[in-house]
């Protein structure tokens, strides 16, 4: 079994994909055509925002919502050392300085502390990431952001459909930015991602900045780029967000047999199981354990010698890259984590066989080192 399969989900929908495939072959709008803004609407209404743009890739919702706020040179982006790259690969493209925060041992997020300390007269945004899709402290981190007239970013890729007390992700910050990276629980057959905001004026800077920067057509306001999503990937996933809830609702069930059945390990202190925060809803884009005693790396070839997919996401913190060396700094949450962590296969499709076959693996593994968990 792999990590993530999506043969099942996508071949219960391949009919309506090539119908609809088949509609805009014939018509040949291929780029921003009317699914791109019906996607949009559908987008605004799920989640309820005011305004939503369909872009190329979730990368370029951050790096589009960071030039649309002006950042760039001097400038300093805070986000979590402990995320994937292009969090804080965006805000150096652009000039600026990303400053890392470390993350809370339970719900991987950004740590408050840690960002009110690293704070400075030029923080100009904070990017919260709702890692393995789990909000993070979205009400302290605005509360931040209005304290020190900073903008609020949201990296949604991992959380689409999450909520904390009752809101979605993505409409707490100035801007909330999506990806519909195959992988993530609403996944197109590409790249393509969104941003969704309740700020006109960012909305109007955004739209313009996805087509060049140019308004009209050919006469260029700013120096934009080419963030514009493809029509086929908004048709498909017009279809599959219809779907997205029972999506969740399947990772959800899996997480909670997990949960569960290797509460003991946990209690034995072997492994440690990821927990939901009070008032958030949890969407299981990955359901990561972290394994103590040196013994990560150990059971990821164990599981994967009997066929089971995992992956480490991640196995260095951001803080340690070689691209980012000039800003090192020591986040010891974040590296405890890059040794520790490892993701199960949690993707709605898995059936109870796949299910008990993973379980089992790791109680396997953990009784053939003659632990006293049993
Ligand atoms: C936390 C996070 N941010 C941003 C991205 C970037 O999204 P994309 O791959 O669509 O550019 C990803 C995707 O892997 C992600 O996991």
């Amino acid at each position: 079994m792999k990590l993530l399969d999506l043969v099942v989900q996508n071949g219960e929908l391949k009919g309506k994909f090539i119908e609809k495939f088949s509609e805009i072959i014939d018509y040949g709008h291929f780029i921003l055509g009317p699914e791109v803004e019906q996607f949009e609407r559908n987008v605004a209404d799920y989640l309820s925002s005011k305004y939503t743009l369909g872009v190329s890739s979730g990368t370029d919702a951050l790096l589009l919502t960071l030039m649309a706020m002006n950042i760039g040179p001097g400038d300093e982006v805070l986000c979590p050392g402990y995320t994937f790259f292009c969090t804080a690969g965006c805000a150096a493209r652009l000039g600026a300085n990303p400053v890392f925060a470390d993350v809370n041992c339970d719900d991987f997020c950004i740590s408050i502390a840690d960002l009110k300390a690293k704070i400075s007269p030029k923080t100009r945004a904070i990017i919260g990431v709702h890692l393995f899709g789990q909000v993070c402290d979205c009400e302290a981190i605005l509360e931040l952001c209005e304290k020190n007239g900073i903008k609020f970013i949201e990296d949604c890729a991992q959380s689409f459909g999450a909520k904390r007390n009752g809101k979605q992700s993505g409409t707490f910050a100035n801007v909330g930015c999506f990806s519909f990276f195959p992988s993530k629980n609403l996944g197109g057959f590409g790249d393509s991602g969104l941003v969704c905001t309740d700020d006109e004026v960012l909305y109007e800077r955004m739209k313009i900045l996805r087509t060049h920067g140019m308004k009209p057509r050919y006469f260029h306001k700013y120096v934009g780029g080419n963030f514009r999503m493809d029509t086929l990937q908004a048709a498909l996933l017009n279809i599959k967000l219809g779907h997205l809830d029972r999506y969740i609702g399947s990772r959800t069930r899996n997480a909670e047999l997990y949960l569960e059945k290797l509460v003991e390990l946990e209690s034995a202190g072997l492994i440690t199981l990821p927990r939901v925060m009070a008032g958030n809803s949890h969407t299981w884009n990955q359901f990561t354990i972290k394994v103590h005693g040196n013994r990560r790396d150990e059971l990821r070839r164990y599981l994967s010698d009997r066929g089971i997919g995992c992956e480490i996401y991640y196995p260095l913190p951001l803080n340690k890259q070689e691209c980012f060396a000039k800003y090192a700094s020591q986040l010891p949450i974040s590296e405890q984590l890059a040794r520790e962590s490892l993701s199960l296969p949690v993707y709605p499709e898995l059936t109870p066989a796949h299910l008990s076959s993973v379980i089992s693996a790791i109680k396997e593994f953990f009784s053939g080192l003659k632990r006293s968990w049993t």
